[in-house]
C-alpha cells in the first residue's frame, strides 16, 4: 500500500517536472527555465509564444529589436508577441525535446509545435500546435485554451533598471491555503447558447478567501472581467494568474474582498453567416452580448452569490474588444455598474490610421441626457505600443471634454498582450476599484 503510494507520488515529480524554473543568482536574470517535452513519435519541436526582447531606445510602434532571451539586459521587455515567437528545442535524446535560457519577472505562455517541415520556418499554421501534456491550461471548454503557462520572479540583482520598472511579481501565488480564494467553473443558463450546450452557457468565478468564512451574511462587491477578441472565460485565469493578483490586492489591503465573474461572448449565440466556424468562435456583436448578458447572466450571479445589488458596488472591466464591450456598458447600461475599467481599447472605432475623429465616443449631448456618465469610477489603460493606444488616448480625449473625470496606468513597456493587462488590473484594484466615486483629480494619489 505504502509503496505503491510512493511510486505514484514518484510519477508525479517527473510528469510536474517539465518546466523548471530555477533560481541561479547569476546573470543574465537570475532565474533559468527549463522546458521538457517528450514524445517518441515526435522528430522535431518547437517551443511558440516565449519572447523575444527588445527595449525602450530601439521600439517603436512599428519596429524593435529582436534580442534572443539569452542576451537579455535589465530593461528589456517582450517584444510584440502577435508578430510571433519561435524557439527550436534541444533533441536531447530520440523522443525527448529541452529548452533552457534564462527568463525574467513575469508570466509566460508556450505551446509547442510539432514536425515542422522546415524548423526554422515554422509557425502556427505550419505546424501542429499542442498545448504541454504535463503543464495543462486551466479551461471551462475543452479545447479553449491553446496555451500553457508559467510565472518567473523578480530578482532585483539582476533585472532592476530605473528607468524601466518590470516587476510583475504581483502574479506569484500568494500567502497561505487560507488567505487564496477559489477559482471555479460554472454555467447557467441563457438562451441560444451553443457552448458548452444547448442553452447553457460558461463562465469562471473567482470567490475571496474569506466568502466561506463565518460570516454567512456578509454581501461583497462585484467585478465582471471580460475577455478579449478570441477570448474565452478562462483566459484571465489562465494566461495572466488573476486569481493570485486578486488574493495580493485583498491580502495586502488594496482592495475591498470581492467576487469576480469572468463571462465569456463566444459560443453564447448560433451564428446564421458562418455555420462552419467552430462552435466556441461565434459570436454576436458588443451591444447583442451586453443585452444577453443583462438579462441571463446577471439576474443568475445576483440569486447564487451573495453580492451587493447596489449600483455602486458593481463593476464592468475588460481588455481590448472587453473594453469595447465595457464601453458598450458605459453608454447604455450607465447607471447599472459604479465602475468601468476600459483596458487597451474604447468605443471600436478601429480607426487608428483615420484623422484623428471623435464621432463615436462620449459626448456632451449624450451626457445631457444621461448626467451618470459622468458620475461613475471609470479606469482606463492602455500600452506605450499597444494597437489601440490611438483609440485608448482618444477616449481620454473625449472624456477630458466630458469632464469626466478618470484614473488611469499607462504602461511604458507594453504591447498589446497579457503582461499589460495583468499590471492594468493590478492598477486598477489599488487605484480604482471601490474608491469613493465620483473620481477626483486626487483618487489614487500617493497609493
Ligand atoms: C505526440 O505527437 C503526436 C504527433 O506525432 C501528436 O498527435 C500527439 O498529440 C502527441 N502526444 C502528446 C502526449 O503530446
Ligand atoms: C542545446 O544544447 C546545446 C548543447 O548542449 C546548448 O549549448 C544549448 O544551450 C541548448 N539550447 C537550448 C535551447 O536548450
Ligand atoms: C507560416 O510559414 C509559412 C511557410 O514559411 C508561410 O508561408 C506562412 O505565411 C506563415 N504563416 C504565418 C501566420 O506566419
Ligand atoms: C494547499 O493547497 C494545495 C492545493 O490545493 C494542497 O496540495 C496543499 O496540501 C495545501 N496545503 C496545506 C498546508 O493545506
Ligand atoms: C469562525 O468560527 C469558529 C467556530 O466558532 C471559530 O473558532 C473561529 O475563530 C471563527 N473564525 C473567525 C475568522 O471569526
Ligand atoms: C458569425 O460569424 C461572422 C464571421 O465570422 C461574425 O462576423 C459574426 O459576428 C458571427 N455572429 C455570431 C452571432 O456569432
Ligand atoms: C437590495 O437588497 C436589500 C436587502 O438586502 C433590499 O432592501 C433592497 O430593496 C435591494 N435593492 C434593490 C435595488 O434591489
Ligand atoms: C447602444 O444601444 C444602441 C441601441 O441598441 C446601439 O445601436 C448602440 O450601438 C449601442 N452603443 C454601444 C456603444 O454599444
Ligand atoms: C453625440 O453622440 C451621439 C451618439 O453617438 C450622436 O448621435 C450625436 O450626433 C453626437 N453629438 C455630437 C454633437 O457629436
Amino acid at each position: 500500500m505504502f509503496l505503491s503510494l510512493s511510486l505514484i507520488l514518484v510519477c508525479v515529480n517527473i510528469v510536474s517536472s517539465a518546466v523548471t524554473v530555477t533560481r541561479t543568482d547569476q546573470g543574465p536574470t537570475g532565474y533559468e527555465v527549463t522546458i521538457t517535452y517528450q514524445n517518441a513519435s515526435v522528430s522535431n519541436v518547437i517551443i511558440s509564444g516565449l519572447p523575444h526582447l527588445t527595449d525602450q531606445y530601439s521600439t517603436s510602434w512599428w519596429s524593435w529589436s529582436d534580442f534572443d532571451l539569452s542576451e537579455y539586459k535589465p530593461g528589456d521587455f517582450p517584444r510584440d508577441p502577435l508578430i510571433g515567437s519561435y524557439y527550436v528545442m534541444n533533441k536531447t535524446r530520440p523522443g525527448v525535446f529541452t529548452w533552457t535560457r534564462p527568463l525574467f519577472s513575469g508570466t509566460f505562455q508556450y505551446s509547442f509545435l510539432l514536425d515542422c517541415a522546415q524548423p526554422s520556418l515554422c509557425n502556427t499554421t505550419t505546424g501542429q500546435e499542442i498545448t504541454d501534456p504535463t503543464n495543462p491550461p486551466f479551461e471551462s471548454v475543452p479545447g479553449s485554451e491553446l496555451i500553457s503557462t508559467f510565472q518567473v520572479p523578480y530578482h532585483h540583482d539582476f533585472q532592476f533598471y530605473p528607468d524601466q520598472n518590470i516587476n510583475q511579481d504581483y502574479a506569484l501565488p500568494y500567502g497561505t491555503n487560507s488567505s487564496k480564494g477559489s477559482i471555479n467553473i460554472e454555467t447557467y443558463h441563457s438562451p441560444g447558447s451553443i457552448s458548452p450546450s444547448p442553452g447553457i452557457h460558461d463562465y469562471v468565478v473567482y470567490l475571496p478567501a474569506e466568502y466561506d468564512g463565518n460570516d454567512t451574511t456578509k454581501e461583497y462587491p462585484l467585478l465582471y472581467l471580460s475577455h478579449g477578441g478570441n477570448g474565452a472565460a478562462a483566459d484571465w485565469q489562465n494566461q495572466a494568474y488573476v486569481s493570485n493578483i486578486l488574493d495580493r490586492l485583498i491580502g495586502d489591503g488594496h482592495m475591498e474582498a470581492t467576487v469576480v465573474v469572468m463571462p465569456t461572448w463566444y459560443g453564447i449565440l448560433p451564428n446564421t453567416t458562418n455555420p462552419q466556424a467552430l462552435l466556441q468562435r461565434n459570436y454576436p456583436d458588443p451591444p447583442t452580448t451586453a443585452s444577453l448578458y443583462s438579462k441571463y447572466l446577471f439576474p443568475h450571479i445576483e440569486s447564487n452569490y451573495r453580492v451587493s445589488n447596489e449600483s455602486s458596488r458593481r463593476a464592468f472591466a475588460g481588455l481590448s474588444q472587453g473594453s469595447f464591450l465595457t464601453y458598450s456598458f458605459y453608454v447604455n447600461y450607465t447607471s447599472y455598474f459604479g465602475y468601468y475599467g476600459i483596458m487597451s481599447g474604447g468605443p471600436a472605432t478601429n480607426s487608428e490610421n483615420d484623422a484623428p475623429s471623435l464621432s463615436g465616443y462620449v459626448n456632451s449631448s449624450m451626457v445631457a441626457s444621461n448626467p451618470d456618465l459622468l458620475t461613475r469610477g471609470i479606469f482606463v489603460s492602455y500600452g506605450q505600443y499597444d494597437v489601440l493606444f490611438t483609440d485608448a488616448r482618444r477616449l481620454q480625449q473625449a472624456l477630458d471634454d466630458i469632464g469626466a473625470v478618470y484614473v488611469t496606468r499607462f504602461v511604458p513597456w507594453a504591447f498589446h498582450f497579457w503582461n499589460n493587462w495583468q499590471d492594468s488590473f493590478w492598477h486598477m484594484g489599488r487605484m480604482a476599484l471601490w474608491k469613493p466615486i465620483p473620481f477626483t483629480k486626487s483618487t489614487g494619489h500617493g497609493q
